[in-house]
């Protein structure tokens, strides 16, 4: 399960920017209430106190907010009520809030993951009818007592480290790689994490990395503590611990879990800076980290597989999987609407040695020509009833731009399994014509024009295809 490669590789960064999309209200399915319907009557329709308000603050308050990502903020009937029509529109289409996560025909994950933020039928259904009655106030006094979680920092940190101050400028978004040391003089466990950005509108996600061999100190040049990295921090040795974007809760582990961290291990914070952002650009953000000094009943280990050019390993058929013209080689020809590559590889026999070992968490990777992701398991021996050939992750509308991981929400000894001679698969579709809008756009921010051949690579035009799994077992491996 070696996947270095990938690792350097992994996230490559987004050049392009979410102005398609985020442009303000012109484009976002109508914002105002033309097309205002019956007239506000509350007496036949839900209001925005009653029925809309609590809905609002569980799902989407934490982005849309007074200078927070969300281009607007639905903290008020006054800001939120232009929108009511796009609000209704951009959740019947489940393109908000972000989430990525989906049961398809072929994809029926045995768990449900955590923190999900999707709306349920009922609360569409509610935005809807709100909407169609003319987007009605209500009475003030039914407003819920603010039901926001509190995002805003990791219970019981025991660090907080400060990345240097960054001023974003530029007019496409940039990826910038921060070196922090957390001044480790013994091992220690990491437990939980959070990313407290500072200048919200700007920052749109985050990646965290340790550095046990300290090679991020190669990078920054003259004496500082941070450089451009597209393609991911752009050392092998690099281990992905976390990752944060807008709206995300603290990143906590179960209390018995935790990441291995050796002494003098430095962290590398990958940031995205969105150009198209609202709100000040001088940005000075903070990690919040839980570390425990005591071993715990489960290490952490976050392992990237995937991105084969071709065949590898001891085990015959991994790596890259031949495609319909039995080639094994990874080419998404241009005009391609429905290219897929699957990757796949086999669970080494030394796996056995980490005795039962399970699968707390999964993510993908792809860039812009990317559409969708399946991430799948075959066990030899499947265990607490799972299925033979398991879905483990189905991403059937790939968006680079809210790419996240997600978490399954059961306890550690009911989580998917992972043996030796298991087989991993990861699927990966991609749309190289002019169809994919994603693709269009950074064509025309790149100044090409036609649709080229599409391999491997780490530049944004360029593909990849990969899974990310967090693996939990009771000895380090
Ligand atoms: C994780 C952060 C986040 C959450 C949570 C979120 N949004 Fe958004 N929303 C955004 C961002 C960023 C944009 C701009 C990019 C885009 O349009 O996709 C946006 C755009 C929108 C737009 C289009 C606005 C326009 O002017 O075109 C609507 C409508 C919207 N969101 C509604 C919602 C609703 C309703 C919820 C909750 C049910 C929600 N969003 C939850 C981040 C979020």
């Amino acid at each position: 399960m070696k996947a270095s490669r990938g690792l350097v590789l992994f996230v490559a960064a987004a050049v392009g920017t979410l102005l398609a999309h985020c442009g303000g209200t012109s484009d976002g399915g109508g914002g105002a209430s033309s097309d205002a319907g019956p007239a506000p009557d509350a007496a036949l329709g839900p209001t925005f106190h009653k029925d809309v308000e609590p809905i609002v603050q569980k799902h989407c308050t934490m982005c849309h907010t007074e200078g927070g990502i969300g281009p607007f903020s639905m903290q008020t009937y006054a800001a939120a009520k232009d929108y009511a029509s796009a609000m209704a529109s951009r959740t019947k289409d489940r393109t908000m809030p972000p989430w990525g996560a989906e049961e398809t025909a072929s994809c029926k994950p045995t768990h449900a993951f955590r923190e999900d933020n999707r709306l349920s039928p009922a609360e569409i259904a509610t935005l809807e009818a709100w909407s169609r009655a003319g987007a009605p106030e209500g009475d003030p006094k039914d407003a819920p007592a603010k039901v926001a979680r509190d995002i805003s920092s990791l219970p019981a940190k025991t660090d907080t480290l400060e990345l240097s101050a960054y001023t974003m400028s530029s007019p496409t978004d940039v990826m910038r790689c921060f070196v922090v040391d957390p001044k480790l003089t013994a091992t220690r466990y990491l437990n939980g994490y959070h990313v407290v950005p500072g200048a919200l509108g700007v920052v749109h996600h985050a990646l965290i990395y340790a550095d046990p061999k300290r090679e991020s100190l190669k990078k920054v040049q003259g004496g500082g503590d941070q450089y451009d990295c597209f393609g991911g921090p752009q050392f092998d040795s690099a281990n992905l611990v976390g990752g944060w974007v807008p709206g995300s809760v603290p990143g906590e582990l179960p209390p018995n879990v935790g990441t291995q961290m050796d002494a003098g291990t430095l962290f590398v914070v990958q940031v995205h800076y969105h150009a198209g952002g609202p709100g000040p650009r001088e940005d000075k953000t903070k990690i919040e980290l839980r570390f425990t000094d005591q071993k715990p009943e489960y290490y952490a280990k976050t392992r990237l597989i995937g991105n084969f050019r071709g065949a590898f390993g001891t085990t015959p058929g991994d790596g890259l999987q031949p495609g319909a013209d039995g080639k094994v080689e990874f080419m998404i020809p241009p005009g391609a609407e429905g290219h897929e590559e699957v990757m796949r590889v086999t669970m080494p026999p030394a796996l056995a040695a980490a005795g039962t070992v399970y699968l707390y968490g999964v993510g993908g990777h792809m860039h812009y020509i990317g559409v969708s992701e399946e991430l799948r398991i075959k066990h030899v021996a499947p265990q607490n009833g799972a299925p033979a050939d398991e879905c483990l992750l189905g991403i059937p509308r790939w968006d680079f731009d809210w790419q996240r991981g997600f978490a399954y929400a059961a306890p550690i000894e009911q989580l998917p399994q992972v043996a030796a001679g298991d087989q991993i698969t990861v699927k990966c579709g991609y749309n190289n014509s002019m169809s994919n809008p994603k693709m269009a756009r950074v064509m025309r921010e790149t100044g090409i024009t036609a649709p080229q051949p599409v391999t491997l690579g780490e530049s944004t035009l360029d593909e990849m295809c990969l899974g990310a799994f967090v693996f939990l077992a009771k000895v380090p491996f």
